[in-house]
């Protein structure tokens, strides 16, 4: 078999439909290239039909034909919108095989003793109910109701093994998107569902571009001791979580699941 062919065997995603949430987001919109350019039907989830559209000029901008783009508005911490946008995503597209659960994040940054705890729930709420269990529940049960063997994304975070400085509810998500990983995979292996995720080191985008650089340019005080506790000394480009997303949604990991793998130059292996 020529070389081309087995890659894309093994890494093509032609004939896949997939489901990004927080389609619009800096990650996502770099996962939702690397998917297209593979060769998927992707399916732009997010609460603001105008960001929405933005993110999909710019893909199609990038090269990507806009008939291989939909974009759907759903607010995905409330059960109704994701089966509403389901439905919608099916119509347009054909019945979906991956999701990817992109919904997530917080720049909100305390000490223990100042945290609210609304928000600590809002939070949670986003980056746990809406940004995993919901939609994760939802394709769960239309794939094992259309005989699907779909696969599932997650996104983790550096948080999810140690908790970010100040930002406690988004930790303790994160940490719980780890978990849920492992139980929906175990519990949807028998439907040959597959579950795993990416936990993201430090990448620049909207919500945190502001807590890590200054606006010159130069790392904050916080951006220089991420850099110092990352021993690729960098941020991460969000291009450069494609390849991983791109890997766990296609058959060359066919018998891998329940696992979360680190893109983060390093960051989980620092030591003195
Ligand atoms: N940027 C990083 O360095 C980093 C690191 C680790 C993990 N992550 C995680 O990666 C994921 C994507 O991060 P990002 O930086 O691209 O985020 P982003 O803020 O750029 O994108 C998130 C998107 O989700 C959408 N959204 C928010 N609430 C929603 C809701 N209730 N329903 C539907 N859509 C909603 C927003 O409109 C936005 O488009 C998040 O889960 C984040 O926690 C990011």
């Amino acid at each position: 078999m020529p070389a081309r062919q087995y890659i894309e065997r093994l890494f093509g995603l032609a004939g896949r439909t997939c489901v990004i949430t927080g389609g619009a987001g800096t990650l996502c919109g770099a996962i939702a290239e690397g998917f297209l350019k593979a060769g998927a039907l992707v399916a732009l989830w997010g609460h603001h039909m105008e960001t929405l559209s933005v993110q999909k000029e710019h893909l199609v901008s990038l090269g990507a034909s806009p008939d291989h783009i939909a974009c759907f508005r759903a607010d995905l911490t409330k059960e109704e919108d994701g089966k509403k946008a389901l439905g919608a995503t099916a119509d347009t597209f054909g019945k979906p095989d991956i999701l990817v659960n992109g919904v997530g994040g917080s720049s909100i940054r305390k000490p223990l003793v100042e945290a609210d705890a609304a928000e600590f729930e809002r939070t949670l709420v986003l980056n746990l109910t809406g940004g995993c269990f919901l939609p994760s529940k939802l394709f769960a049960a239309y794939w094992i109701e259309n005989r699907i063997m779909g696969r599932i994304l997650n996104i983790a975070s550096m948080g999810s093994y140690n908790p970010l400085s100040g930002a406690w509810a988004y930790s303790a998500a994160k940490a719980g998107v780890v978990n849920q990983t492992m139980g929906y995979a175990r519990e949807l292996a028998p439907y040959g569902i597959r579950v795993n995720a990416i936990a993201p080191g430090f990448f620049l985008g909207k919500q945190n571009r502001h807590l890590l650089r200054k606006e010159d340019g130069t790392p904050t005080e916080r951006g220089r001791n991420v850099l110092a506790h990352t021993p690729a000394n960098r941020f991460g480009e969000p291009c450069e979580l494609a390849g991983s997303a791109i890997f766990l949604c296609s058959n060359a990991s066919g018998f891998v699941t329940g696992v979360t793998l680190p893109v983060d130059g390093g960051y989980l292996c620092h030591n003195i």
